[in-house]
């Protein structure tokens, strides 16, 4: 079970379903959801929600699409999510968030955004580029805590490559 798929993406999604169960009817929004191993993880954990699905990539956005596991994918580059403030049960992003060359912390405010009061997020940061200032993402994670904006349930050190030796961040919020 849960063969397939990159370390990040497995762990964000055994943490999530930490939270959640089996529950159904959740709208959940996957931010570069790539070949949508996210979907495809938490269908055969037994989560049953509608999953939405976000990436700058066409040719990943086919794949996912392939999957049949997604009500809606969009071709969108963060920190645009072209949704509705309070729209997603749950926000999940595995891979994309605070890695050099994708997503900018400018994201953040736009996940809370889109994500409906008491829902969740889960992501994973890679753990130097989350401490390099140059990022910018502690400062902007630290300050949507501080506001009052989320509130962190969970922050987990783990692997995130483990075959190149690169640490990741694992959190779960909820939207306060
Ligand atoms: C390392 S892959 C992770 C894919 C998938 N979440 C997983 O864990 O298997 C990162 C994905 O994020 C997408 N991506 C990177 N930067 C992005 C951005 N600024 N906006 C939207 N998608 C982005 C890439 O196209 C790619 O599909």
């Amino acid at each position: 079970m849960f063969e397939g798929g990159t370390y990040a993406a497995k762990k964000c999604c055994q943490l999530l379903h930490q939270y959640i169960g089996n529950s159904s009817n959740l709208a959940i929004l996957d931010l570069g959801c790539g070949t949508g191993d996210q979907g495809r993880i938490l269908r055969e954990m037994g989560v049953k929600g509608f999953f939405y699905g976000i990436d700058m990539s066409p040719g990943m956005l086919e794949s996912a699409k392939s999957k049949g596991l997604y009500k809606e994918l969009k071709q969108s580059i963060l920190p645009e999510i072209p949704y509705a403030d309070n729209t997603f049960d749950i926000v999940i992003s595995a891979g994309t968030l605070c890695s050099p060359g994708n997503a900018p912390s400018e994201s953040l405010p736009e996940i809370i955004r889109v994500t409906k009061s008491a829902g969740l997020l889960c992501f994973s940061y890679r753990q130097h580029w989350f401490e390099n200032q140059e990022s910018g993402w502690k400062k902007i994670h630290e300050e949507m805590l501080e506001a009052g904006l989320m509130k962190q349930l969970c922050c987990e050190v783990d692997n995130y490559i483990p075959t190149q030796n690169i640490s990741g961040l694992y959190f779960v919020c909820h939207k306060c």
